[in-house]
């Protein structure tokens, strides 16, 4: 386990370490500004809750040491209930709290597994007129897919199982975590 990180009971065990998501997050950080270096009216970014928090708040910030400005908005969707598997139906939790009409808006997103939130985000945010919309996901289950989204920006391809830690959650819990990993089978037969 990296440096810094704590052992949890619960975990089976670390797939990416925390400082492997330290070095992603600056290396995506750098790829997004010098992508955007004469983005008008420079990036909004919009992350989504809860899952993406963590990843938001240190991506933000690698952003800041290249520049070009970022603002930052939160949206709440929900496709899972507290289970582990895809309704396909997302509700809005929370809404933007302003127009995005034609800004350059990056979505900072924890994971893309079946693709179907991001999908529908996707339409959504579209439909507001923005300058552009693109993706930034930290984590990707390639063998999960069943809508397929244009994500530029990936983080880690991951194995198609259920993750939690670093925003992540089973039932709310594990987010706290500061590297992602899979839980124990005990886990979910106790709950
Ligand atoms: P979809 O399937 O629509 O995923 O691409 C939507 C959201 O579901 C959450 N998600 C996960 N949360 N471990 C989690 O704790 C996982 O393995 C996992 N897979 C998906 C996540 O918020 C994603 O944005
Ligand atoms: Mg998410």
């Amino acid at each position: 386990m990296a440096e810094g990180s704590w052992y949890h009971a619960d975990i089976d065990r670390v797939i990416i370490s925390e400082e492997q998501i330290r070095e992603k997050t600056a290396e995506l950080a750098k790829q997004v500004s010098a992508d955007h270096a004469d983005a008008e009216g420079g990036l909004l970014l919009v992350c989504v809750l809860k899952g993406a928090v963590m990843f938001m708040a240190d991506f933000a910030r690698a952003l800041g040491r290249h520049g070009p400005s970022a603002e930052m908005e939160f949206m709440a969707v929900s496709s899972y209930g507290s289970g582990t598997t895809s309704s396909g139906v997302v509700r809005i939790l929370k809404d933007l709290d302003r127009d995005i009409a034609g800004r350059h808006v990056i979505v900072v997103e924890d994971i893309v597994d079946s693709g179907l939130t991001l999908s529908w985000l996707m339409k959504y945010l579209q439909s507001r007129s923005p300058a552009s919309v693109e993706v930034v996901a930290l984590f990707r289950k390639p063998d999960a897919v069943k809508v397929p989204v244009p994500v530029r920006y990936v983080g880690f391809d991951i194995p198609n199982e259920f993750v939690v830690g670093y925003g992540l959650d089973f039932a709310e819990r594990y987010r706290e975590l500061p590297y992602v990993g899979i839980l124990r089978p005990e886990v979910y037969a106790r709950s």
